[in-house]
This record gives C-alpha cells, structure tokens and sequence, in this order.
C-alpha cells in the first residue's frame, strides 16, 4: 500500500493560516448554501464562477454580455443583483453558458483564504465525486469549513465529517487532526438526519427566520447529485 496521506479540517477561513501549507488540496466547504449554490450552479450549466470579496466588485460586471451578478450578505440577497444565494435561484434560469460572479459572507472569503492552494468546491451535491477524486489524487487534504464570520458553525463541520469517513474508509488516509475528530463525532450525533439535528443552529434559525427552509432542506439532503468538481484556476472556479 502506498504511504497514506493526512488529512486536516479546519472551522473557520480565518484559522487557515494556521493550516496553509502550500501543497495540500483544500476543499472549501460552506454547505448553508455557497457550496451548494456553486454546485447548483454548474450543473445548470453555468460556464465559470468569479467568487469575489466586495458588492462593489461583483456589481462592476453587472450588465456585461454574457455575466450574471450574485450577492448575499447575512444570508438575504443584495438589491441590484440579478441572484442571490439560494440554489433555487439557479435552477431552470437562464444560466446556461454564463459566468456566474458570485459574493458571499463567508464562503467566497474562504476560496480566497485558500487561493494559494488547489482548491476544489463541495457540497452535498458533489460529495461523493469529490472524495473519489481526492483518493485518485493522493494528496494531502485540509477540509476547510467557512464557518460565520470568523467563527465555528455546526453544519460546515458534519458535512466535514462526512467527506473525512469517505475519505478514512478508503484506507489512503490517516489523521491525528482534533477537529477532524470532532467534526466525525458531530456527524454521529446527527444519526442521520442532519435536518433535524440543526434545528437550534444558528444558520438553519437563521435561514428560517427568512423563510428559507427549503434552501437548508436541499442542501443539507439534495434530490439530486452530481459529478461536477469546481476547481479554482486564477480567478474563476471552472469544472476540473
Ligand atoms: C455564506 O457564504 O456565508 C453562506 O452561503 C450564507 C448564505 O447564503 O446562507
């Protein structure tokens, strides 16, 4: 058997620093919803998505032939915009061929926190492609959750903890990684039913109080799922 590779989670984008290393793949999760949304998206055809850091960013493409603009901040979509961060906001729209610019609180914050490394999108949506992918590769892997603001959330974790009992099962990997360890424990206590279990999460309360349980539901349990692997190549995250 070839040597195992290690694997690392890390709560929130503002801890990377701590976890860059400069050759590892990073797998950015935000699960509630920009991952989901990115997955949602390029399966509807979407051709590339710039995640970007500002309103002001996204909006200066606002209008150009052949760019949707997208933004959400504490969850609500942004006036002026042409979607928010819901992915029923992508799915049968006229998205197809488009370049997707695309600013979230967190999650477009963590892609670029990490863009020094490889970085690959994930979701409940492409889980399974990505973990197949990433034991193909053989590298090092740090699963790198969004988090709020700066600090942990539940549901980036136990989807963490999923992707690492893929990853562990298939005997390439190893880890001695507390968070990790935590995030497979969180995903035990959900038994499950993820739906249920964040009831009292911020996020999903968060959500809920804007009448968007259906997003939570979709993402935390999708009808549907796909092979489609985002990857970042410069700006723009493209199917690998
Ligand atoms: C984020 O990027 O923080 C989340 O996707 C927020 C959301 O859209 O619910």
């Amino acid at each position: 058997m070839s040597e195992q590779k290690n694997i690392s989670v890390c709560f929130t984008s503002d801890q990377f620093e701590k976890y860059a290393d400069g050759k590892s793949t990073v797998v950015v999760v935000d699960v509630l919803r920009a991952t989901s949304v990115i997955s949602t998206a390029f399966m509807e055809g979407v051709k590339a998505i710039i995640p970007v850091q500002t309103l002001e960013e996204a909006l200066s493409y606002k209008g150009k032939e052949g760019f949707i603009v997208a933004a959400e901040r504490n969850a609500k979509p942004i006036d002026g915009f042409d979607y928010g961060n819901s992915p029923f906001h992508y799915i049968n729209a006229d998205v197809a061929g488009k370049t997707l610019v695309l600013t979230t609180t967190n999650g477009t914050k963590a892609i670029y926190n990490a863009k020094e490394h490889k970085v690959i999108t994930a979701s409940y949506i492409n889980i399974d492609a990505v973990a197949n992918h990433l034991i193909d590769e053989h590298n090092d892997v740090i699963i790198l959750c969004s988090g709020w603001k700066g600090v942990f959330n539940l549901e980036d974790p136990i989807f963490a903890g999923s992707l690492a009992n893929l990853l562990l099962t298939s005997g390439n990997y190893e880890s001695s990684c507390d968070s990790l360890f935590a995030s497979r424990q969180l995903l035990k206590s959900a038994e499950g039913n993820l739906f249920n279990y964040l009831s009292d999460s911020s996020h999903r309360r968060r959500l809920k109080s804007l009448n968007m349980e259906e997003d939570t539901q979709f993402c935390l349990a999708p009808p549907v799922k796909s092979d489609i692997i985002p990857i970042l190549k410069g700006d723009k995250l493209v199917v690998l």
